[in-house]
C-alpha cells in the first residue's frame, strides 16, 4: 500500500503521543515526536546554565545542538550524543518548554530538522504546528482534544507511573498554563489547521484512538494509490 504522512496536533495530554507511536508501528511508519525536540532543548538550556528568558543566548545555544530521534521500536531522544528519553520528562522541563519553543529562530531551526526527517513517506509526526506549519502538504492531519480534567487525570496517572504524586489541581495549572501559552504565542501558535480531522478523545480509549485513525489511513493510502494509477 502506497506510504502516506500523517500529521497528529493537539494539546498537552490529549493522546496525541501514545496514538501516534501505535498507529506508527501498526502501519511499520516512522514516528517522529517533535515535541522532545524541544523538550531536549530546553533540557540543553537548562543544563548550560543559560537563562530561559534570554532568547538570543537560547537562539545561539539551539545553533550549536545537536538533537535526534532514534526510533528502533522505543523512540530514544539524543541530545549532542546522549540519550535524554527519561530526562526531558523533569517537571523543570515541562514548566520551561514553552518559554523555549516560542522564540521564532528557535522554531525554525527545530522545524527544517523536521522536515528533513518527515520527507521520508510513511512517518507519523506529532506535535502543535505539524498540519499548519512544517508539513501543511500532509496527506491525513488529525487535531486531538480532551476536556481539561481528563487530561489532567491521564497527566496524573503517568506521572504516578514515575514515582510522582501530585495533586490533580496542580496537574490542571500546569496544563493550562502550557496551553495558553501555546496558543497564544506570535510564532506558529497551537491551532487546529482547517483540514484537519478533530477527533474529542474524552471518553475513547486508546485502541479507539489508534482504531480511528487508522481507518483513515488505509483510506487514504487506498485513494493514493487510485489517483496514481489514473
Ligand atoms: O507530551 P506533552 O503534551 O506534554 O507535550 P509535548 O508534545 O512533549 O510538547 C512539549 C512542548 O513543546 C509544548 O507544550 C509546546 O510548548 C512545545 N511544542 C511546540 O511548540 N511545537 C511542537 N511541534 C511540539 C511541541
Amino acid at each position: 500500500m502506497k506510504k502516506i504522512f500523517i500529521a497528529i496536533d493537539g494539546p498537552a495530554g490529549s493522546g496525541k503521543s501514545t496514538t501516534a507511536k501505535i498507529v506508527a508501528r501498526k502501519l511499520g511508519y516512522l514516528y517522529i515526536d517533535t515535541g522532545a525536540m524541544y523538550r531536549a532543548m530546553t533540557l540543553k538550556v537548562l543544563t548550560s546554565n543559560t537563562d530561559p528568558a534570554d532568547e538570543t543566548a537560547v537562539v545561539n545555544l539551539t545553533k550549536v545542538t545537536k538533537i535526534s530521534l532514534e526510533d528502533g521500536g522505543n523512540l530514544r531522544v539524543m541530545l549532542d550524543g546522549h540519550d535524554v528519553t527519561e530526562e526531558i520528562r523533569s517537571e523543570e522541563v515541562t514548566k520551561n518548554v514553552s518559554l523555549v519553543s516560542s522564540y521564532p529562530a528557535v522554531r525554525e531551526l527545530m522545524v527544517a530538522r523536521q522536515r528533513e526527517i518527515g520527507l521520508r513517506k510513511g512517518c507519523v509526526m506529532d506535535g502543535r504546528d505539524i498540519g499548519t506549519v512544517v508539513f501543511p502538504d500532509a496527506d491525513l492531519k488529525f487535531y486531538m482534544v480532551a476536556d481539561i480534567m481528563e487530561r489532567a487525570r491521564r497527566r496524573q496517572e503517568e506521572l504516578s507511573e514515575k514515582g510522582i504524586e501530585l495533586p490533580i489541581i496542580r496537574v490542571v495549572k500546569e496544563l493550562k498554563e502550557r496551553d495558553f501559552k501555546d496558543s497564544t504565542r506570535e510564532a506558529s501558535p497551537l491551532k487546529k489547521a482547517d483540514d484537519a480531522i478533530e477527533i474529542d478523545t474524552t471518553r475513547l480509549t486508546i485502541d479507539e484512538q489508534v482504531e480511528i485513525i487508522l481507518n483513515y489511513a488505509k483510506e487514504a493510502a487506498v485513494g493514493e494509490e487510485e489517483m496514481q494509477r489514473r
